[in-house]
């Protein structure tokens, strides 16, 4: 049975396509059939990332009618399948019948389906959301992004989706909002944390995955890690680098979100 499994979050630009590629790459790497589906409708823009930015059959194609899932599938050279969107996609883009995602998610026959959400908490976020089995939520480790996945994680779990934990990227700056208070506010454990990597840019540059070319850089191995433990492989890593165990400013960082003590 297939793995349905959202990559989320309500903030635009925190790593939703780059966690998504590369997780995908990394669970790839580990013997899994993985397919990653670009599922931000509005500005799909994961191709991009992988050099193909033009594919004659995308996921607007087939939610529009005019193509099969079948026909949308791209194999990279790192053994991942991809289905992306199309980029002059805004035309059109709210007839879209996102209704009908989930039947033609099931033409996939991979073991994983990862699907690279959109950002905000309308009916585009929701639909790939509504049809994971879980849902990851990528933040950064800053207070209005940690703002953002609070709102994420509550619309996910009020639709009933388990969330399977929190990846924290571009992680690794001084200022950052050490993990233990992530997982206090947003009360759901940080599983992966994949730090700021200048190997990233080179990547993004040449048109291929950080996982697939720099597969020893620290955001590449930080993704495997978080495929290892998402496939049970490995127990969390220890990420007391990037922890310190502080309390001290959670409260108030608590208290602007207004939440409870
Ligand atoms: N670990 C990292 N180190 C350095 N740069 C990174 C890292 N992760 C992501 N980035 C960069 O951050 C930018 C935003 O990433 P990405 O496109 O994955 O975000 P997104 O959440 O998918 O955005 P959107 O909401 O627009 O879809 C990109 O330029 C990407 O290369
Ligand atoms: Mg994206």
């Amino acid at each position: 049975m297939t793995f349905v499994a959202s990559v989320s979050s309500s903030k635009g630009g925190s790593g939703k396509s780059t966690t998504s590629i590369n997780l995908g790459v990394a669970l790839s790497s580990l013997g899994k059939d993985v397919t990653v589906v670009d599922a931000n409708l509005s500005t799909p823009y994961l191709s991009m990332y992988l050099g193909a930015p033009h594919a004659p059959v995308t996921l607007h194609h087939v939610l529009s009618g005019t193509a099969h899932m079948k026909e949308a599938i791209y194999e990279h050279s790192s053994g991942v399948n991809i289905v992306p969107g199309s980029i002059q996609s805004h035309k059109g883009f709210e007839n879209l019948n996102l209704e009908n995602l989930q039947d033609h998610i099931g033409h996939l026959n991979s073991d994983i389906v990862i699907l690279d959400g959109a950002p905000g908490l309308d009916r585009e976020a929701k639909s790939s959301m509504k049809i994971s089995n879980e849902v990851l939520v990528v933040t950064n480790p800053e207070l209005p992004s940690v703002a953002h996945s609070l709102k994420t994680i509550r619309m996910a779990e009020g639709m009933g989706k388990k969330v399977s934990g929190v990846v924290l990227t571009r992680a690794g700056h001084e200022t950052d909002i050490h993990k233990d208070n992530v997982e206090t506010i947003l009360e759901h454990s940080v599983i992966g944390v994949i730090p700021e990597d200048e190997n990233m840019k080179r990547a993004v540059m040449r048109r291929e995955p950080v996982s697939s070319i720099y597969p020893n850089s620290p955001s590449a191995v930080a993704y495997h890690q978080l495929a290892c433990y998402l496939t049970g492989k490995k127990h969390l890593v220890d990420m007391d680098q990037y922890s310190d165990g502080q309390s001290t400013g959670v409260k108030l960082m608590r208290w602007a979100l207004g939440l409870r003590e």
